[in-house]
């Protein structure tokens, strides 16, 4: 949190420097008036403390505490806002708290729907870019911490968060509102990559999944339909009967994701055939039923969702 990536966050950074300086300053003045106290002498018996301490007492107690919190409301009003005019940004992307994962979709230029994604969001790099927060459930909260403060996705309402990276990177996202069991594995990342490079990504994105060109692919495609998977997920662009839900995270390009299950396990074979095989034991509460399948169609599933690149 404390290097932070871009304008956004450097805004929130300046106001918690003020906040800790504050808080600090505080600290200690009350620290060194303890050991003044703890050292000095002791009134005689029936003598009275007389009024000069009552007045110094109300002048530390009183007009102190009234003028730092005054720093601090100008400091917050200041400091809270966001940079970016209101239409100022250059892309908006519409994330829905899940639990325990993240939806988001992209938009074209016309504002119509291009596709949906989950827990991994691209960006273009140095420009604001505005992310539009829903919730499907209970509250959660969006933060990535080198980029910017944190808001609230509430369902029935739509909060604006926008963020903006200076340097092309991977920046770690967290859910920062207890949301229930798997609270702490709701997390996601934001890729900032250079104009040409988001742009191509965006492409990739939109475009529907390739049909697998072997045998064990589209085995693994048949076991996914027939089976409770594409109950919950969807698969674009083929005719392979995907129900368009959006229950569970869209896998239309799944292989190029760097993570599982928000952020709980990266994105290797090894990983992917455990969370298939057992998703309760890798990340208990969460959504995802255990499906028994035989070993021949196991493997070939796991194929078919490799090739979802
Ligand atoms: Cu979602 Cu915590």
């Amino acid at each position: 949190m404390l290097e932070e990536a871009g304008p956004e966050a450097a805004r929130i950074i300046k106001l918690w420097w003020i906040f800790f300086a504050i808080g600090s300053l505080v600290l200690l003045a009350v620290a060194a008036l303890l050991l003044v106290a703890c050292f000095a002498p002791r009134p005689e018996r029936g003598e009275s403390a007389g009024s000069g301490r009552l007045g110094r007492t109300l002048v530390v107690g009183g007009g102190a505490t009234v003028v730092l919190l005054l720093i601090m409301l100008v400091a917050s009003h200041t400091y809270s806002r966001p940079s970016v005019e209101e239409g100022g940004e250059a892309l908006t992307i519409e994330v829905i708290g899940k639990r325990w994962w993240w939806a988001a979709r992209y938009f074209d230029e016309n504002g119509n729907p291009l596709f949906e994604t989950a827990n991994e969001f691209h960006i273009p790099v140095g420009i604001p870019v505005r992310f539009r927060l829903l919730s499907d459930d209970v509250i959660h909260s969006f933060w990535v911490p080198k980029l910017g403060g944190k808001v609230d996705l509430i369902r029935g309402r739509t909060n604006h968060l926008w963020l903006q990276a200076d340097e092309p990177g991977i920046y770690r996202g967290q859910c920062a509102e207890f949301c229930g069991m798997q609270h702490a594995k709701m997390a996601f990342l934001i890729v900032a990559q250079p104009a040409d490079e988001f742009a191509r990504w965006l492409d990739a994105q939109a475009a529907p999944a390739i049909a697998p060109a072997s045998d064990v692919g589209r085995r693994g495609r048949e076991v996914f339909v027939r089976s409770q998977c594409a109950d919950c997920h969807t698969i674009r662009g083929e005719s392979i009967a995907s129900s368009g839900s959006t229950v569970g995270p869209d896998l239309t390009h799944l292989a190029s994701r760097r993570s599982l299950a928000a952020g709980s396990v990266p994105n290797r074979r090894g990983h992917l055939a455990g969370w298939l095989a057992d998703p309760q034991g890798v990340k208990p509460g969460n959504l995802m039923p255990s499906v028994p399948l035989a070993a021949g169609d196991f493997s070939a599933l796991l194929h078919y969702l490799e090739t979802l690149r």
